[in-house]
């Protein structure tokens, strides 16, 4: 696909552009995520599965980079996977890349085990704690053991005046980029929809996945990532 329909690539343009006011430093996240892979895998081939693919930035951010990386994504939505796909045609690294549409159930039985996955600014859109805990115990069971595993959401304790400072700065970052305070307003009120929950309650939700050696590495305004091992 050499060319997306122009409302999927508006919805590109607009995501690629948000998501950076939203989390700041998101590339820095990914440049991270991507030298704690290679300490990791070293030069050799490596599979990595990439758990909501959709927008395609991990391809961007990690396939050029790294000739011999494979990439497995899934994701529920056709439209982030279309715009992935398109992603990986422009990067010429469409013959590296796998996208499934779905869920990580929707990967064969006959997958062979990854070498790597990442799971970046999805959690907090699962609502139910048994379903984040299904997901990740999913992904542990598709890494060979000991293999790196990078998980990045938004997290806080829900009714504390410390996430709700951090969500009005979050706000106001986007005022600084332009956005309108009716916008900005809006999207405060979105943003509780969201599944938060507690630093300890991530780190609880990956040790009972059954991920070791666990680490927080990133922080910034709502979201973190952490680091840990099957
Ligand atoms: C904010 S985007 C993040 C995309 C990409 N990881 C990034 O950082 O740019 C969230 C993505 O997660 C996908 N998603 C939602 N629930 C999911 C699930 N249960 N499994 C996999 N992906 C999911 C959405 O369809 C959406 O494409």
């Amino acid at each position: 696909m050499r060319t997306l329909p122009t409302h999927l690539l508006e919805k590109a343009q607009t995501y690629e552009h948000s998501t950076r006011i939203s989390v700041p430093a998101y590339d820095t996240l990914f440049a991270v995520t991507q030298a704690y892979f290679r300490m990791h895998l070293g030069e050799q081939e490596a599979s990595l599965l990439v758990v909501g693919a959709g927008g395609g930035n991990e391809l961007s951010a990690w396939g050029p980079t790294n000739p011999k990386w494979m990439f497995t994504g899934v994701d529920p939505s056709e439209e982030m996977l279309q715009i992935a796909q398109h992603k990986a045609v422009q990067l010429d690294i469409e013959s590296r890349v796998q996208l499934l549409q779905g869920t990580i159930e929707r990967l064969p039985q006959s997958t062979p085990k990854f070498d790597a996955a990442s799971c970046i600014l999805v959690l907090h859109f699962i609502e139910d704690r048994q379903e984040k805990l299904h997901l990740l115990q999913n992904i542990h069971k598709q890494l060979k053991p000991g293999k790196p595993f990078v998980l990045a959401c938004a997290y806080g304790e829900r009714e504390s005046d410390e996430l709700q400072d951090r969500i009005k700065i979050w706000q106001s970052y986007f005022l600084e980029a332009g956005y309108t305070k009716e916008k900005v307003d809006s999207m405060g009120k979105g943003i509780m929809n969201i599944s938060f929950l507690s630093d300890q309650e991530i780190q609880q939700l990956l040790s009972e996945a059954g991920f070791q050696n666990i680490t927080r590495f990133f922080s910034s305004g709502l979201f973190a990532g952490w680091m840990s091992h099957a």
